[in-house]
């Protein structure tokens, strides 16, 4: 088949340089937003006296003929027209005969395929706000179930405070807040046009540039062609945003695998969400808090990957930049099915409420209370925690927790204790003591859940 490019050229292309330099397997997922592209092109060179009324409407009403054929997968794809640009081009060329030649007029495959990626990662990210709000709204189903909920709080992997199981929780919410915002502010950087930088100079034909970004919904324009078709920026901004997400939803997975280990048998997931051993009838496997987790590496590797691919590349545009889209495009399908799946496996999730109250029973989180409690009666910190190291100590000594130790001892260690230091030691009180803002007390985490209710809708 003859290239549309190919007035130059003596020789057919060899057939494995075709295969290797063709980008049609994966571009066509750009199909809907070339086509636009395209309508709104031609739209302006019409109004603008490049093409005439009659040609636009040829062309226009090709170019949806096309448009009806890929939606309805009828569309034959040829790795010989090399890009989704051309592979359009051509089927137009053959739809409505030699004017569908005059839409590429003013324009080029450089500033086409930065459009096509403006317009599907606008798309995409907006998208992924709708979902993070999603998952956001389960983690506050499962907070407002738990306020009272306690379980051990941890650093180091060690016992450290009891806490509020929504404060915990919710810190993830925060942490899909920030996300979110982070996509809301970078479609200020994804909705500028390059439509109409050309190759990289601009163009001879009086084109209006804000037009057909106004057709197509963006913000902007570029100011400089050269930038105009350089720019990946965008796609990498979007990939490390998503990477930070990635990372997000991978500590969250960590913790539902770990709290579902027999060990912690803190949560338990639907069985809907797990699955089964082939060998060990008794298994019910994380699979998918543990793939979650996984599935951050090949989005960490996306962006790595990119990054390398534009460092040290000259200006303007070069054939190594079509190496963004596979990438991009992994990345865009691994956050979409990640988050998808993310709300649902929270909100079913079961939270076992006494097996964790009866851990914060069990253990010795307490003890920066006693410190706390020394220091209201006039003791220094310092020497407050020293006296509760040797109280620990001695509990684990004799196989007591710190209130199973009875006041004499207690006096022993300081004559400050009075009876009153059971009732601060009670798991409850040890919570319901952090009341500082942002702190898990009942009421703060209460005043949290509004506050990020508020954020739900923004
Ligand atoms: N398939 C190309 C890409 O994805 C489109 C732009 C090609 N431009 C060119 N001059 N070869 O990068």
């Amino acid at each position: 088949m003859s290239k549309l490019w190919g007035g130059r050229f003596t020789k057919e292309t060899n057939d494995l340089v075709e295969e290797f330099t063709a980008s049609i397997q994966f571009d066509k997922a750009f199909a809907e937003e070339d086509i636009e592209g395209s309508l709104a092109h031609v739209t302006m060179l019409g109004e603008c006296g490049v093409l005439s009324e009659e040609e636009v409407t040829q062309i226009q009403t090709g170019l949806i003929t096309i448009l009806n054929q890929i939606k309805n997968d009828t569309f034959a794809y040829s790795i010989a027209d090399e890009d989704i640009h051309m592979n359009i081009e051509r089927a137009l060329i053959e739809e409505i005969g030699t004017v569908g030649g005059k839409l590429h007029t003013g324009r080029s495959r450089n500033d086409q395929i930065a459009t096509d990626m403006h317009l599907y990662l606008d798309r995409k990210t907006k998208k992924f706000i709708e979902q993070i709000r999603l998952v956001q709204q389960a983690i506050v189903n499962q907070a407002e179930a738990n306020v009272q909920t306690i379980l051990p709080g941890y650093t180091h992997l060690q016992r450290a405070q009891p806490i509020s199981f929504a404060h915990h929780i919710m810190a993830y919410f925060w942490m899909l807040e920030r996300d979110k915002c982070r996509l809301q502010d970078s479609l200020k950087r994804i909705s500028i046009s390059p439509l109409g930088a050309g190759a990289l100079a601009g163009t001879t034909f009086p084109i209006e540039r804000t037009r057909t970004a106004e057709i197509l919904g963006f913000m902007d324009v570029y100011p400089n062609s050269i930038d105009a078709v350089s720019d990946r920026d965008f796609i990498l901004e979007f990939m490390s945003i998503a990477s930070t997400i990635m990372m997000h939803v991978s500590r969250l997975s960590e913790e539902l695998v770990l709290w579902g280990s027999e060990e912690f048998s803190f949560v338990e997931l639907d069985d809907s969400f797990c699955t089964g051993s082939s060998i060990m009838p008794q298994k019910k496997n994380p699979d998918v808090p543990e793939l979650l987790r996984a599935k951050t590496g090949r989005v960490n590797g996306n962006l790595i990957g990119l990054l390398t691919v534009l460092k040290g590349l000259p200006l303007a545009y070069n054939k190594d930049m079509q190496e963004d889209k596979e990438g991009m495009l992994d990345t865009v399908k691994t956050l979409d099915g990640t988050l998808q799946l993310l709300a649902p496996m929270i909100d079913t999730m079961v939270v076992n409420k006494e097996k964790m109250k009866h851990s914060v029973q069990t253990d010795y989180s307490n003890a920066t209370d006693i410190a706390d409690y020394l220091v209201n009666k006039g003791s220094s910190f310092r020497d407050a925690h020293e006296i509760i190291g040797k109280i620990v100590l001695y509990g684990l000594e004799h196989g007591l927790y710190l209130l199973d130790i009875d006041l004499e001892t207690y006096k022993q260690f300081s004559g400050l204790f009075e009876k009153d230091i059971f009732e601060v030691l009670q798991p409850k009180a040890v919570m319901n003591a952090r009341s500082s803002y942002g702190g898990t007390s009942e009421e703060q985490v209460k005043q949290q859940i509004e506050y990020g209710k508020t954020c739900l809708s923004s």
